[in-house]
Parts: structure tokens; C-alpha cells; sequence
């Protein structure tokens, strides 16, 4: 018999003392997880007592409690949403039949590599934010990076136990894959294109959690309508932590917003280079910034025609975002929808399958879903009183999956040469020289209650505790 007592190590509402098997395979996962969070998560990081929420239920009452932890010794549980008795396929050719409890034979294979996809995203951003607690701006934000990371590495959790519970043999050897590749990693990269990149600072950290968990909530959402009901009740529970993350985004880019114009009014200028001199970051370069974190994170949503997506709809896998509260037939085998395409040089819609364009319609999505933050993020610039507009790039801009991936296409989507592209790439992108200046802003701020001079303090603390709390320890 196993000294450790899993059931009490790992909190959990899936009964996982009654299933010794299980319990097996996730304690011989876990001393491997350890490692992995060891090798490359949060860099130094190990002794800090962190006032983190940890999940402990999923009553939307009392989910979490807060308190402070040594992020190795984190709890991370396995929760899913509790079961609708009843439920049904509501999509798909399987509409109206039981949700099922357990993997349907034929649809093993798609349901492990949706499941294992969406896992590898998970640890891949722990990888990509590793180094950042080395310059948090404060202890707050310092806080706030480490929520993240464990909620990401509990997020790992939850797809593990599915690979692990429902998937046998193979589920285990994609846990273990799931802790073997890494993020910019040459020969063994993570999945997908977005979670290779890097995240070297926090301007891009924000960006990151604004956009791209973004990309993680849609995603989620599409899964939380899956006929597999283990599936959709895993990624409900995960939608709810999810939101923090891109809380954390949002407002760290407004808060940068906002110094910087204070900073514009302070010095009544809006030259980059002077406001680069008193060590904040100009609108233009965060618009750069902005376009980079855009582009690569609406290539997620992958091919805007794909086979892949009209079979992982039809079977009941994956659903569209808010699939219950749409008013159609939810089979879609006679509708359409516009994808863009290039003709003659220009940029035109065309009419495909819907079933075909699902990823297209998701994206679409997604993209009403994040113009709205960046329209907050102008009402900090106009309430400053200062004439300029952030704005998301056209969806053709910068692409490399799909149609649009074989044109240049500028921001406000009109089809450039390569030429005209090479000359203008350095003001619709980050440059290095962009990047480098980010850098040299950052460096540790660790007094309770400071913050960097390039960024303004939030509004609130975390859990409503004052802003000079000490929400991590360094021992
Ligand atoms: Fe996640
Ligand atoms: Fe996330």
C-alpha cells in the first residue's frame, strides 16, 4: 500500500480514493509534475510564502480560499462542475442523444487530441513566463504572475486526469508528453504556434494574458458544450479561474495606459523619445506591441477552413462558444458562412460551409470579445484627455496559419507587396529596438505598496486586502 494518501494530497471532487487505479497512475505522474515545475516554472521562486486562492470547491459561493503558500507545495485539485442529471448532446449529429460518461470508441482518437492540445497549452505558459517574477513591477503583480502560473499548472491537472482517467495506456503516455515538451523548445516544441513564443517582459506578459488566455477562454468555452461530459464539466470548472488571468491582463495594460499619459500630460508631449527618457512606454509602442500578441494569438483558432473542425462539431466534441443560446438547428449542414480569401490582390469574402468554418466562426468570436477591453483601454486615453486610439489590426494582418497566411496585409487591411511590408513591418510590430527599450525598464520592485515608475498602481488589492500588503515573502 502507498503511504501517501492521495485523496487528502490532491483535493478533489471526483472521488479518487475510491479508484485505486487512477490513484496509481496520477502518483506516479505527480513526482514528474514537481520536476517539471522545478525545471521550469517560476524561476527562484521556491521558498516565497505567496497569498495565493487555491481552489477548494466548486460551489460559485466559496470556489477558493486565500492564504499564503510555497507554490511547490500548492494544492492543485482536480474539479469538475457538478453533473446535470439528463444531460444531452445538444449539437452535432449525436443532438438529443445521453451526454456520454465515457470516451465512444470512435471518437477516442479526435477527443485525446483536443484534450491533449488544450493540455499543452498549460504548462507552455508557465515556460513562457518564467523568468518575469525576476522583474516584477510590484509585489501585487508579482502576486499576480504566480496565481496564474499555479492556476495554469492546475489547468494541466485537469486535462492529466482526463487523459489519465478515460484514456488508458495512451491517456498516460500523453501526460507525459504533456511534461516533456517546452515552450521554444527546437526539437521538441509545445503544440501550437502562439506558445512558443516568448514572453520576455511584462508588457508582453499582459498582452499574453489579455489576448492569449483569451484564445484559452473561448476555447474552454467551446469545449464546456462537448458531448463528453467529463470534458465539458472540467472546462467549466477551469472558465471560472480563468477570468483572473485575463483580469490580470487587462488591467496591467491599462494601468501602463494610464501612467503613460500621465506622464504625457505631466510633460504636456506625446514624443516617444522624451517619454522613453522618463522611463515609460509610449502609446505607439504599446500599439506594436498589441498588433504582435493579436496576430499570433487569432492563429490559434487555426485553418478558417478545416475539415477537422466540421467533424469535431458533427461528432459532438467541441461546440461553438454559447452553443446552448444560439437559435439554429445545431447541425449546420446547410449554412454558410464568409471567410475572406485573396482575389486579384484584394481581400474578399466568400461563402463556405459553416460546418467548414467553424474555427473562422469562433475567432469571430473571439474578436468581438477582445475589441471590447481595448475600447476600455481608449477611455483611459480619453479620459486623459489625449488624442490617439489603440486598435486591433485587421484579422488578415501578420497571419501565418490558414488562407491569409499566403499575403502581406497591413493593419487596416489593405493588401501590401513584400516590399511595401518589409518597409512598414518596423512600425505595425514590436521591433527589437522596441523590445530592447521594454527591457531596460524592467527591474524588482519588492517594497510593499511601490511600483514601478512605468506603470500605475491598480485600483484595488487582491481579495480587498490594502495595496501595501505584502503578498509575497521572500524568506
Ligand atoms: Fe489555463
Ligand atoms: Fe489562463
Amino acid at each position: 500500500m502507498s503511504g501517501i494518501n492521495y485523496s487528502e494530497k490532491i483535493p478533489n471532487n471526483v472521488n479518487l480514493a475510491e479508484d485505486r487505479t487512477l490513484q496509481r497512475a496520477l502518483e506516479q505522474w505527480q513526482p514528474n509534475f514537481l520536476s517539471w515545475w522545478g525545471d521550469v516554472g517560476p524561476e527562484g521562486s521556491n521558498d516565497y510564502d505567496v497569498y495565493l486562492r487555491t481552489a477548494i470547491s466548486v460551489d460559485p459561493q466559496g470556489w477558493a480560499q486565500f492564504g499564503y503558500v510555497k507554490m511547490p507545495d500548492y494544492r492543485w485539485g482536480i474539479f469538475l462542475n457538478p453533473k446535470e442529471e439528463g444531460r444531452r448532446i445538444h449539437f452535432g449529429d449525436h443532438q438529443g442523444e445521453g451526454a456520454w460518461q465515457d470516451v465512444p470508441g470512435e471518437h477516442r482518437a479526435n477527443l485525446r487530441r483536443i484534450i491533449v492540445t488544450q493540455g499543452d497549452t498549460e504548462p507552455a505558459s508557465v515556460e513562457q513566463q518564467r523568468h518575469l517574477g525576476l522583474t516584477a513591477p510590484s509585489l501585487y503583480d508579482l502576486r499576480n504572475l504566480f496565481q496564474v502560473n499555479v492556476e495554469e499548472g492546475r489547468h494541466l491537472w485537469a486535462m492529466v486526469y482526463l487523459l489519465h482517467r478515460y484514456f488508458g495506456r495512451d491517456g498516460r503516455e500523453e501526460a507525459e508528453g504533456l511534461l516533456e515538451r517546452r515552450s521554444g523548445d527546437e526539437d521538441n516544441p509545445r503544440i501550437l504556434g502562439a506558445f512558443n513564443e516568448r514572453t520576455p517582459d511584462w508588457l508582453s506578459f499582459f498582452m499574453f494574458t489579455y489576448f492569449t488566455d483569451r484564445d484559452g477562454k473561448f476555447q474552454l468555452s467551446a469545449l464546456a458544450e462537448s458531448g463528453f461530459d467529463p470534458l465539458a464539466r472540467t472546462t467549466r470548472f477551469m472558465l471560472t479561474e480563468e477570468a483572473h488571468h485575463m483580469f490580470v491582463g487587462e488591467s496591467g495594460v491599462s494601468r501602463i495606459v494610464q501612467r503613460t499619459c500621465d506622464v504625457m500630460n505631466q510633460l504636456k508631449t506625446d514624443n516617444p523619445e522624451t517619454l522613453r527618457a522618463a522611463g515609460v512606454i509610449d502609446l505607439p509602442t504599446i500599439q506594436r506591441y498589441l498588433n504582435f500578441h493579436y496576430s499570433v494569438t487569432i492563429d490559434l483558432f487555426g485553418a478558417d477552413e478545416s475539415s477537422n473542425a466540421a467533424i469535431f462539431y458533427s461528432s459532438g466534441l467541441k461546440g461553438r462558444y454559447e452553443e446552448g443560446k444560439r437559435g439554429d438547428d445545431h447541425r449546420l449542414k446547410s449554412d454558410a458562412y464568409r471567410v475572406l480569401e485573396v482575389r486579384d490582390g484584394k481581400l474578399v469574402e466568400k461563402e463556405v460551409p459553416m460546418l467548414n468554418a467553424l474555427n473562422e466562426v469562433l475567432r469571430d468570436d473571439y474578436i468581438k470579445d477582445s475589441v471590447s477591453g481595448v475600447g476600455r483601454w481608449n477611455r483611459v486615453i480619453e479620459k486623459a484627455g489625449i488624442s490617439f486610439k489603440l486598435t486591433v489590426p485587421h484579422k488578415a494582418f501578420n497571419r501565418q496559419i490558414g488562407t491569409l497566411s499566403g499575403v502581406r496585409v497591413a493593419p487596416d487591411g489593405t493588401v501590401v507587396s513584400q516590399a511595401q511590408w518589409d518597409a512598414h513591418k518596423d512600425q505595425w510590430l514590436a521591433t527589437d529596438e522596441d523590445r530592447a527599450f521594454v527591457a531596460s525598464l524592467m527591474g524588482r520592485v519588492v517594497e510593499p505598496g511601490r511600483f514601478a515608475n512605468w506603470i500605475a498602481p491598480p485600483v484595488m488589492g487582491i481579495n480587498r486586502q490594502p495595496m501595501d500588503f505584502e503578498y509575497v515573502r521572500f524568506n
